[in-house]
């Protein structure tokens, strides 16, 4: 569906009509469009985010974009001015990442899922991994270009040599590689540990991040970014997850020593650790222990797998080029306080 501008309009009743929202504004905001300038579903403003200090004496003062970016129209912007930086904004936006090709484990859902969504917007080529092809094939729909599905599991060595063949085929190298996948059980106090529950979280977290990154490493470009998922549980006790506590304190180590290891090619390693996060961890969890969890978080809310992926686009962007070693917690305070 698209919207054809007038001339002039009032862009309050535009929003209004477009968003089915009340009209918060008692003016009419004339402004010039350029003729037949079209607005999609992709480019047209929306009034979501509008605070009030975005209003001028009733006047609308500023847009939200869908990447919510802010652009900022005064009574007297012309829509055409306005429609070139809100083309420059979206060329900036697509710009973080143009032309990279980035390797996400573990990313049919959740975070990594949102990681790679974020990644293919800002201009990026990403291949993700899944052990179940069903939730792969609808990802990579979900994405929808700029992607590659690869089945296989991260504690695979093999499955790991295919993924990675196939990134060599099509694409030659690597810029970013987020190893991302990862297992855990979370009520296992010591006493009632076994083999199995310890093998599998360290095949996965530990073992399987570690090939995943060693494995790419022929493939990845000097300068290029590794991130890899750790959590709060690296620098927390919490009752009954010893092992996957310790499979995330392993992750945030090897950061440490890969920083150097790979400090004369200029590869930047970094540790993405999130608190609690609203993804399929959280599918099927009671309401209880729900709000056990948010009665944890300084910031009185679960987080959302978006602001993973804004924290991920940061370390795999050169926004981030002067950071390295780090371990970044996306968890609304909770290890910080
Ligand atoms: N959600 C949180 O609150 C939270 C907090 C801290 C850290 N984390 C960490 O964040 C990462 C992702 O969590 P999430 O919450 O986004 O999980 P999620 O929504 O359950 O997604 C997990 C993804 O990883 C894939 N996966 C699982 N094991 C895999 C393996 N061995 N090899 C390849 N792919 C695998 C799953 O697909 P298949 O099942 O088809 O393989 C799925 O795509 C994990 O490392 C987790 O420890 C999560």
């Amino acid at each position: 569906m698209l919207w054809v501008l007038p001339h002039y309009i009032d862009v309050g009743n535009f929003l209004h009509a477009m968003h089915k929202v009340p009209h918060p504004y008692s003016g009419a905001l004339p402004i010039h469009a350029k003729n037949g300038r079209e607005w999609g579903p992709e480019n047209a403003p929306s009034l979501t985010g509008i605070r009030d200090d975005d209003r001028l004496g009733g006047y609308l003062t500023a847009f939200r974009l869908p990447h919510r970016r802010k652009v900022f129209a005064s009574p007297s912007t012309k829509l055409s001015s306005l429609s070139t930086e809100v083309e420059s904004r979206k060329e900036a936006i697509m710009e973080k990442l143009k032309g990279k090709t980035a390797v996400i484990t573990g990313a049919t859902s959740g975070m990594a899922l949102a990681t790679a969504k974020r990644f293919v917007e800002e201009g990026a080529y990403v291949f993700i991994t899944g052990r179940r092809q069903q939730p792969l094939d609808e990802a990579v729909k979900a994405i929808g270009k700029n992607v590659t599905g690869v089945q296989g599991d991260a504690g695979s060595l093999a499955d790991l040599d295919r993924l990675y063949e196939t990134v060599k085929n099509k694409k030659g190298s690597i810029d970013i590689l987020y190893a991302s996948a990862g297992i855990g059980d979370f009520n296992v106090p010591l006493g009632s540990i076994t083999e199995t529950v310890f093998d599998n979280t360290f095949n996965v977290n530990v073992r399987g991040t570690l090939f995943t990154v060693q494995k790419a490493l022929p493939l990845m470009r000097d300068g290029g970014s590794i991130i890899m998922t750790g959590s709060i549980a690296s620098v927390k006790g919490f009752p009954g997850m010893s092992v996957y506590n310790a499979s995330k304190a392993a992750v945030r180590s090897f950061a440490r020593t890969w920083t150097m290891d790979l400090k004369s090619r200029k590869i930047r390693v970094n540790v993405l650790s999130p608190g609690s996060i609203d993804t399929g961890v959280f599918v099927g969890i009671s309401g209880e222990l729900r709000d056990q969890f948010i009665s944890l978080i300084p910031m009185g809310r679960i987080g959302e797998s978006s602001e993973i992926a804004a924290a991920a686009l940061f370390l795999a962007s050169d926004d981030s080029s002067f950071i390295t070693g780090i371990e970044l917690f996306v968890d609304g305070g909770t290890a910080q306080i």
